[in-house]
């Protein structure tokens, strides 16, 4: 895929601007980047906390079917976990859409999606902690590339390093992606805590379905599927 880049001081949401640029007929490729937004947004209709130090970007593809999204989802986490590694931060993924680092965040992805009779676009929203100074709310749960390597790297091949990991991940089948994404998790065999949208509840994280789905095995042996969720490790 050949990425498209175009580059704002401050936007309220790259998601936004992406948005305004697709619905305006832009390509697949498209890459919305800021360096700062007012009103960044996580999964979930969370609050992303984005000063000045981190990239945040958001871009454009234009899958055929809705069963392909939550693949993306994995296929960026995929590249982005190969990209920070390449800077020397061994990180790990977190169902569904987390990269850590000692268990504390650096970066959160957001899926957002126009589906009408088909998919009409999808933005994939990347925020990663470079050297941005994380609120003192986050400070147990959140880290930064800056913090970890106690040296800054370049904002601009992170995101080079990020996009281009993408177009090798773009072009894996279902099963290899969910097979590459298992090997760099750090949630597969863990006790978690996972809420959903009507319960929470506690088991092993068991594996993962071909539909990218999260797998727990409760106590008693009975087997629960994931579809959406915030995984906590217990
Ligand atoms: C999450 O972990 O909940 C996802 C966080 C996604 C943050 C990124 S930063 C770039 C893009 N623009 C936004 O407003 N959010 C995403």
């Amino acid at each position: 895929m050949i990425f498209k880049i175009i580059k704002f001081k401050k936007l309220s949401s790259t998601q936004d601007k992406a948005k305004e640029l697709a619905g305006k007929g832009a390509k697949e490729g498209l890459v919305v980047v800021s360096e700062v937004m007012a009103k960044g947004r996580g999964r979930l209709n969370r609050k992303w906390s984005a000063n000045k130090g981190g990239l945040y970007f958001s871009f454009l593809l234009r899958p055929k079917k809705t069963n392909e999204l939550p693949f993306l989802v994995f296929k960026s986490a995929i590249a982005v976990c190969d990209a920070v590694r390449k800077f020397g931060l061994n990180v790990s993924l977190k169902w569904p859409n987390d990269i850590l680092f000692n268990n504390k965040k650096l970066c959160g992805i957001l899926l957002e999606a126009s589906i009408a009779s088909k998919v009409d676009y999808a933005i994939i929203g990347i925020g990663v902690n470079v050297s941005n100074k994380l609120p003192k709310e986050l400070s147990g749960i959140a880290t930064s590339i800056k913090k970890e390597l106690n040296n800054n790297i370049s904002k601009d091949k992170l995101l080079r390093e990020i996009l281009k990991q993408f177009n090798k991940t773009m072009a894996f089948y279902p099963a290899k992606t969910i097979s590459e994404w298992k090997k760099r998790n750090c949630v597969l065999g863990r006790e978690v805590n996972v809420k959903t949208f009507k319960e929470e509840i506690r088991g092993v994280a068991a594996g993962v379905d071909s539909d990218c789905s999260l797998i727990v095995e409760l106590r008693n042996g009975k087997r629960k599927k994931i579809r959406v969720g915030d995984v906590g490790l217990v």
